[in-house]
C-alpha cells in the first residue's frame, strides 16, 4: 500500500498538470500588482502557477504553502525567474512573515482550507501583520451550488482531460457535512498510474459573510469580483451570484 507521502507527491504532480491551463484569475492579480507597491506575497502558491505569472511579468513575488511536494514543483517551475521569485514552506496560521508586502494574494480557495473560526482568525491576524501600511489583499473564495440550492445534491463527478500528452482522470465526490462544511474525496490518476485517493475538507464562506470577516479584521474599501470578471467588480453590498468563485479585495 502506498503511504500518505507518496499520495501527496502524486497529488502535487496531478495538481500541477490539472491547473496548468487555468488562467481566469491571472489578469486580476497582474492588474493589482501593477497598481500596488511591491513585493507581492502569494498565500497557497502550491505548484507556483500564479507566482509564475507574476514573476514572468516582472514582479517580485514570494509564495508560501504548507505542502512540500507542491513547493518542490513550484521551485522547478520558477527557475527562469529565480532572481525575483521564491517560495517557502510556511503556515500562515503559525506566525506573520518576517517581511512586509504591498500586495497579498490568497489564491484559489486557500482560505477555504481553514476549517474552524480560530484558524481563520489566526490566519487573518498574521496576514495583516505581513502587509505594509496601505497594503492590499485579494482573497479568492468559493461558495458551492449546494449552498444556494441544497436540493441540487452532488454525486460523483468524473473529469478527464489531456495536458502535454498526459491523460488526467479524477473522480470527485463533494459531501456537505453542514451547509458550509464540505468533505471532498478525490480519486485521481495520471496516465496508467494506479488511482490514488485524497480526502480533504473545505469551509465555504458566502460573499457577504466573507466581507464582514475582512471588515472586522480592519480592511477597508472592500470590493467583490464575482466569477473572475473584473468588469463585474463592485461594492460588497452589490448582489453577486450566491454560488461560485469570487475575489474580495480590501486595503488597510
Ligand atoms: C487550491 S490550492 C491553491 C493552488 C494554487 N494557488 C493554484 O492556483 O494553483 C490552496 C493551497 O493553499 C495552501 N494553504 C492552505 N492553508 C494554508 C496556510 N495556512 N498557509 C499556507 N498555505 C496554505 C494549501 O496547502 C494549498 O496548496
Amino acid at each position: 500500500m502506498l503511504n500518505a507521502n507518496t499520495t501527496e507527491r502524486k497529488f502535487a504532480r496531478f495538481h500541477s498538470l490539472y491547473t496548468r491551463d487555468f488562467k481566469k484569475d491571472a489578469a486580476i492579480y497582474l492588474d493589482l500588482a501593477a497598481k500596488c507597491a511591491g513585493p507581492v506575497l502569494e498565500i497557497g502558491c502550491a505548484t507556483g502557477r500564479v507566482t509564475g505569472h507574476l514573476a514572468a511579468a516582472g514582479f517580485e513575488v514570494h509564495g508560501i504553502d504548507t505542502r512540500r511536494p507542491m513547493l518542490e514543483i513550484a521551485r522547478r517551475h520558477l527557475e527562469p525567474w529565480a532572481a525575483r521569485a521564491s517560495v517557502a514552506d510556511f503556515d500562515l496560521r503559525r506566525q506573520p512573515l518576517p517581511e512586509r508586502y504591498g500586495l497579498i494574494l490568497s489564491t484559489l480557495y486557500a482560505f477555504n482550507d481553514l476549517i474552524d473560526v480560530e484558524e481563520q482568525r489566526l490566519f487573518l491576524r498574521h496576514l495583516l501583520r505581513s502587509l505594509a501600511p496601505g497594503g492590499v489583499l485579494a482573497m479568492d473564495l468559493f461558495c458551492p451550488l449546494s449552498y444556494a440550492r441544497p436540493e441540487a445534491g452532488e454525486g460523483w463527478r468524473e473529469i478527464e482531460h489531456t495536458v502535454d500528452g498526459q491523460r488526467l482522470r479524477v473522480r470527485d465526490l463533494r459531501e456537505m457535512l453542514t451547509p458550509l462544511l464540505e468533505r471532498r474525496t478525490q480519486r485521481f490518476r495520471v496516465d496508467d498510474e494506479s488511482e490514488e485517493e485524497l480526502v480533504s475538507h473545505r469551509r465555504y464562506i458566502p460573499p457577504q459573510q466573507a466581507a464582514a470577516l475582512l471588515a472586522e479584521s480592519g480592511f477597508e474599501k472592500l470590493r467583490v469580483i464575482p466569477g473572475y470578471d473584473l468588469a463585474a467588480a463592485g461594492p460588497v453590498d452589490a448582489p453577486v451570484p450566491a454560488a461560485g468563485p469570487f475575489i474580495l479585495v480590501g486595503q488597510i
